[in-house]
Formats: C-alpha cells, sequence, structure tokens
C-alpha cells in the first residue's frame, strides 16, 4: 500500500509539473511585461532656430512621441503624435499643412481635430513656450 502511494504521489506530482510547464510560458506570454510608467510633463522639444518655417520635429514625450510644428507664419504648435485610431505616429505635411496619420489616412488640422478618416478623437495639444535656448512643451492641466 505504502508502495502504491508513493508512486500515485510521484505521478500526480509529475502531472501538475507537467502542466505548469506547459502553462507558465502561456500565461507569461499573455501578460504584459512591467514597465515602469515613464511620466512627464515638460520636455524640451527643440532649440530655437531649429525648425524651419513650415516644418516640424517628432520628439519625445515621455514614452509617446510629440510633434512641433514651425506654421508658415512662424508660430509653433506641438501636439501628440499618437494618432487617436490605432495609435500611429502622425507626420507632418506641409503641402497642406497638416498632420497626417499613414496607417489608415487620418489627418488632422494643427489644432488637432479630425480633418478627415478614422480617427474617432482629436489629437492633445500641448503649450509651447520659448526658454532661452529651448522650446519648451508641457502638457495642458
Ligand atoms: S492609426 Fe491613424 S488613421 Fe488609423
Amino acid at each position: 500500500m505504502k508502495r502504491r502511494s508513493a508512486i500515485d504521489l510521484f505521478l500526480g506530482g509529475s502531472l501538475i509539473a507537467t502542466v505548469a510547464a506547459f502553462l507558465y510560458p502561456v500565461v507569461r506570454y499573455l501578460l504584459p511585461p512591467k514597465r515602469p510608467i515613464i511620466s512627464q510633463d515638460t520636455v524640451v522639444a527643440a532649440k530655437t532656430g531649429e525648425l524651419a518655417p513650415n516644418s516640424a520635429k517628432v520628439f519625445r514625450f515621455g514614452t509617446a512621441p510629440g510633434i512641433l510644428v514651425n506654421t508658415p507664419d512662424g508660430k509653433l504648435v506641438a501636439l501628440s503624435a499618437v494618432c487617436t485610431h490605432l495609435t500611429c505616429t502622425v507626420r507632418f505635411e506641409a503641402e497642406t499643412e497638416t498632420l497626417y496619420c499613414p496607417c489608415h489616412n487620418g489627418r488632422f488640422d494643427l489644432g488637432g481635430n479630425v480633418l478627415s478618416g478614422p480617427p474617432p478623437r482629436p489629437l492633445e495639444t500641448f503649450a509651447v513656450a520659448v526658454s532661452g535656448p529651448d522650446i519648451v512643451v508641457s502638457r495642458r492641466r
């Protein structure tokens, strides 16, 4: 009887270990990795004079991209570069002075408003200030 119990215990333990060995990688694959959330409210997006009129620069704002646009009349505008449809990165199109998302032809004006395409919401806009040689972009509160 003791021998049979030992064999049952061994087989049961082996079965549990085998199932765990199969499930562990599946669970690890399905769960998102733990990343530190980098929250940033202010960033130096560019140096003054770096952007020619009617051009733009994509900059890093925390973990997401932002886009700084120097309009043809020299006004600086900063927005989130993350499309509100499926999070592709938008780019500035100088000919039309709009922001264009190449993934599904989404288009935004420089105020972040949706002009065409599938994006459901406007882009987040940021405050822009010139501080000495730096162009500083901040989240609006
Ligand atoms: S991700 Fe931008 S339009 Fe679809």
